[in-house]
């Protein structure tokens, strides 16, 4: 997302609440070669000092625009941007150890040098400048390759999620076009972000899909094609889930208690798998230092994958992947009309902070994207 207007990308990420950004189109390389000049003008950002709650949202009509830096890089002027939960998490610190040493992994920086900071990660704009290694990209360009017959806000609500929903579906679940006619999936947390992205995708590769969701988003998570439909907030899941057949996958969107009893619903010894998306890995970072938050992780995840290795069913974490060729999957079948993104609501660049609000409220009924041109 972008919350300035400008931002650097990489070909295989997106982000930032900004007007310009730059991004990699490939891992950057040491060359530094620039296809500008540098740039002296500012542009407006909301930006934070610290981390807290919604109050160190700032505005500035200050930012510097960003500059390419090395020759895979682009710059990208921001038209619409989205809000996730992982962005209202790390206003509040939520993953700065990991986020401070992917930016400084030779840990140069002391601490607090991160600010001031721009949140987000997903965004939708034009290509203004490319560095002189790219190929992929060139000004005018409309990216990430945007879908054809989606706005820039409908675009910038989508790589995230989608992202997230096709790595554990996909890339961890082994789900795709080829193999998925007929199998029983369940998705909990089925209303949200990820959740809505998650049914169209199992519905284009002719999954049965049984969705988990409050009431009042039954009618939503149907029209997005969900076959079944279970009221969460209705009566105990459990007793809820034992009168369906059994499950080949289950994606996990809501964690927490959901681990201990969605398992049993899977189809034992025939290779059915459970993926939540709700895992410690940054909070074990933030709270036991980079070494030990892995190992902490490493050790959970291996414990847990054994336990239900030996009781017939996989156990996995997934998490976001950026991906360039698996976002040009995503715009084709977006293309094809085979996804539409779900949108709750758009606040204008202005209103930053009641999006963020909006986000951390909960209950998020698709996505809230924030309008930047
Ligand atoms: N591992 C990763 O890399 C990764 C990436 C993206 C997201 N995530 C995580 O995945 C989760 C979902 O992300 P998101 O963007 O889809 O969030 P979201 O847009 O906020 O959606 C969450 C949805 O879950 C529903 N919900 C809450 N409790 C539920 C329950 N017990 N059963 C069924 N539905 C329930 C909420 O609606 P109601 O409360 O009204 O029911 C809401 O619609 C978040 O925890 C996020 O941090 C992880």
């Amino acid at each position: 997302m972008g919350f300035l207007k400008t931002c650097v990308l990489r070909r295989n990420a997106c982000t930032a609440v900004c007007f310009w950004r730059r991004q990699f189109i490939q891992k950057p390389s040491v060359r530094k070669i620039s296809t500008t000049s540098p740039r002296s003008t500012v542009m407006p950002a909301w930006v934070i000092d610290k981390y807290g709650s919604n109050e160190v949202l700032r505005f500035t009509q200050n930012m510097m625009i960003p500059m390419i830096h090395y020759p895979n890089e682009v710059i990208i002027k921001v038209h619409a941007a989205s809000i996730n939960p992982i962005d209202v998490n790390m206003r509040s610190g939520y993953g700065a150890t990991a986020l401070n040493m992917k930016r400084d992994p030779l840990h140069i920086k002391i601490k607090g040098e991160e600010f001031p900071l721009t949140l987000g990660r997903d965004v939708s704009g034009v290509v203004m400048e490319c560095g002189l290694d790219v190929r992929y990209f060139k000004p005018g360009d409309e990216v990430s390759h945007k879908p054809k017959s989606l706005t820039h806000g409908q675009a910038a609500s989508l790589p995230y999620v989608a992202l997230t929903a096709w790595s554990a579906i996909n890339k961890i679940g082994g789900l795709n076009d080829k193999n998925c006619a007929g199998k029983r999936v369940l998705i909990l947390g089925a209303s949200g972000g990820v959740g809505t992205f998650a049914i169209q995708v199992m519905k284009a590769w002719d999954a049965h899909v049984t969705a988990v969701c409050s009431q009042d988003a039954s009618e939503l998570v149907r029209k997005l094609g969900a076959d079944d439909v279970i009221d969460y907030k209705s009566g105990n899941m459990e007793e809820q889930l034992k009168y369906l057949k059994p499950f080949d996958f289950i994606l996990d969107s809501v964690g927490g208690s959901t681990e201990t009893w969605a398992l049993n619903f899977l189809k034992k010894w025939s290779g059915a798998t459970y993926v939540t998306l709700v895992t410690p890995f940054l909070l074990n970072m933030d709270r036991l230092g980079i070494a030990d938050g892995m190992l902490q992780t490493g050790v959970t995840v291996g414990s847990k994958t054994l336990k239900h290795f030996w009781q017939g069913v996989h156990y996995r974490w997934a998490f976001f992947m950026a991906s360039g060729p698996y976002l040009d999957d995503i715009a084709e079948l977006v293309d094809a009309g085979k996804i539409q993104p779900v949108i709750e609501k758009t606040f204008p660049f202005s209103k930053v902070p009641e999006a963020f609000l909006k986000v951390e409220r909960g209950h998020a009924r698709g996505k809230t994207v924030v309008s930047v041109v």
